[in-house]
């Protein structure tokens, strides 16, 4: 056997290995009274225009695609879930302080703006998932409408 193939042999052998290892999943429940959408009134468009494209890295529900189930992308996925949920969670934004919850609009707006969210990384591989120029637009005067009420 060449050098070549026992590389290819391992590299395969190692493929395989590492999908016994899943990682768990994000998905403990749909929707609690704690979600942003049961804080702050929003039409269905905002609030679906929010799922496809922020609850995947930013909630407890995570919509799993097809290739999650494949590593190492699952792993790739699953800690940018972690992270992402660290930075803000919409699934517990009733947690939040007062405070928090205006800092955390605040830098919603804030990425949504600069284009630095949803994840290049991810949209590149999940499409679904970009944000036109009309959901940015209603993403972001849904947030002003939510700040202005707030102060
Ligand atoms: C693929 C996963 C993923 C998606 C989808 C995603 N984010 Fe994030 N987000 C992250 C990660 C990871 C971080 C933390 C690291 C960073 O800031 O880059 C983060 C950080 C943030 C932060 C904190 C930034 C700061 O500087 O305080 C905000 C706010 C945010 N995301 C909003 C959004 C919004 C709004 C959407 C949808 C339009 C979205 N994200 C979609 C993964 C994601």
């Amino acid at each position: 056997m060449g050098l070549k193939t026992k590389i290819l042999l391992i590299l395969v052998a190692v493929f395989v290995v590492i999908q016994l290892f899943q990682s768990p999943k994000n998905n403990t429940a749909p929707e609690t009274s704690a979600d942003i959408s049961r804080v702050y009134p929003m039409s269905p468009n905002v609030k679906a225009t929010l799922r496809k494209s922020c609850y995947d890295c930013h909630s407890n529900s995570t919509h799993y695609p097809w290739y999650s189930y494949i590593q190492p992308f699952g792993w790739w996925l699953s800690s940018h879930i972690e992270e992402g949920k660290e930075e803000l969670n919409l699934s517990q934004f009733k947690d939040y302080s007062a405070r928090r919850r205006k800092s955390r609009l605040k830098s919603m707006a804030e990425s949504i703006e600069d284009g630095s969210m949803p994840l290049s990384s991810y949209t590149f591989i999940h499409n679904g998932a970009k944000l036109r120029d009309q959901d940015r637009k209603l993403l972001l005067n849904w947030i002003d409408s939510v700040r202005a009420s707030l102060n």
